[in-house]
């Protein structure tokens, strides 16, 4: 393999943030894992919009390759649980925040973090659904943990629904056969998540917009809330009895003005999702079910890919919310 490849290198001087497309060898790569990859593909999460911006402290030294994303293919390989020529998948682990992350062209990383491709996914579904898809299933497992039932239950709502997490939570659970109400405030993406199977709208403002009530009439059997602040407030006071939220997210703000009440009158749930630190099993469990459930057709309507070198001029889109859909980085691009 050729020595020189390219990466995207996040700096930090003088106050200001830079992210510049570099011609790197392999030994500017850090020792920081026992496989080298090949990465053939990264993605655009929320989180790397902050880390390549510097919108907010994700990055945790400089100069750092951000993409908390990657797949690729084993080059080298020190550990006996990996060789030369496997597929893999790598979320979080704090990939591209502490460690080098996807934006190279390649990387060396931890075995012990790394996922086999599931079958019947490609290396570039597998980036199309990335943090933000592995995170949509596993807040729908965490709702099935806490008895989400296709038997009882029938309305689910998801919050930020024309975003990442939004967009595959909704295509999941429409494919399980529950009811989809997309919260979203953009009206024109409305086609688009009807596609997806959302049945029911309602706009994000309504949702999020303050009330002096502690408890409003029960709507919900579940939600997905990648959103947080006055909309997981909204959705607290409107859950029915005995019901959780999903809450990965903070798109809308990380303060949340509620009361007890919900919880201790009506039994309402609000489980954190924390893809980051998911467990091993929880990872593969979710990829497998990700690949079973997750409906191609979907995911290519999801998803648009774009080159490395485009990250940079998108990222202040995906922090304004005005990406719709999944972002899968072209590497080789
Ligand atoms: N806990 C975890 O492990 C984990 C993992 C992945 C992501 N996250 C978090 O989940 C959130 C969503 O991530 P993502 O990758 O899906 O991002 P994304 O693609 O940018 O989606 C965020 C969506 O939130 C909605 N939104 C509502 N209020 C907003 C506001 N004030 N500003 C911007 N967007 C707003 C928008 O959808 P509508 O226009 O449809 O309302 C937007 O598209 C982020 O906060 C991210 O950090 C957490």
């Amino acid at each position: 393999m050729d020595d020189k490849f390219k990466a995207l290198l996040v700096d930090f001087q003088d106050g200001k943030t830079t992210a510049e497309l570099r011609e790197l060898d392999n030994s500017d790569i850090p020792e920081q894992g026992d496989v080298l990859v090949a990465v053939r593909y990264s993605s655009l999460n929320y989180k790397d919009g902050l880390a390549v911006t510097g919108a907010a402290k994700v990055l945790l030294s400089h100069p750092m390759v951000p993409g908390i994303d990657l797949a690729g293919v084993v080059v080298e390989s020190e550990s006996p649980d990996f060789g030369p020529g496997d597929e893999v998948v790598v979320t979080g682990y704090n990939t591209g925040e502490k460690y080098w992350g996807g934006y190279s062209q390649v990387n060396r990383v931890r075995s012990k973090t790394l996922v086999r491709k599931p079958d019947g996914l490609s290396l570039k579904d597998t980036m199309a659904i990335g943090t933000a898809g592995l995170t949509a299933m596993l807040s729908v497992m965490a709702l099935e943990d806490h008895g989400l039932s296709r038997e009882v239950d029938e309305q689910i709502i998801v919050t930020g629904a024309s975003g990442g997490v939004g967009s595959v939570a909704v295509a999941l659970l429409a494919k399980l056969g529950y009811s989809v109400t997309a919260s979203t405030g953009k009206p024109e993406a409305r086609d688009y998540l009807e596609a997806l199977g959302a049945r029911e709208f309602i706009e994000r403002e309504s949702l999020a917009s303050p009330s002096k009530r502690p408890l409003e009439a029960g709507r919900w059997s579940g939600a997905v809330d990648a959103v947080g602040g006055d909309t997981l407030a909204g959705l607290i006071r409107t859950m029915r009895p005995h019901t959780s939220i999903a809450l990965s997210g903070n798109a809308g703000g990380i303060g949340l003005n509620t009361t007890v009440l919900p919880f201790i009158l009506r039994g309402v749930n609000l489980l954190g999702i924390d893809s980051n630190f998911a467990t091993m099993d929880a990872r593969v469990t979710a990829w497998r079910r990700l690949s079973e459930l997750l409906p191609k057709a979907s995911l290519e309507q999801m998803t648009q890919e774009i080159p490395l070198r485009d990250v940079p001029k998108v990222c202040p889109d995906i922090l304004k919310g005005r990406i719709t859909g999944r972002l899968v980085v072209n590497i080789g691009d």
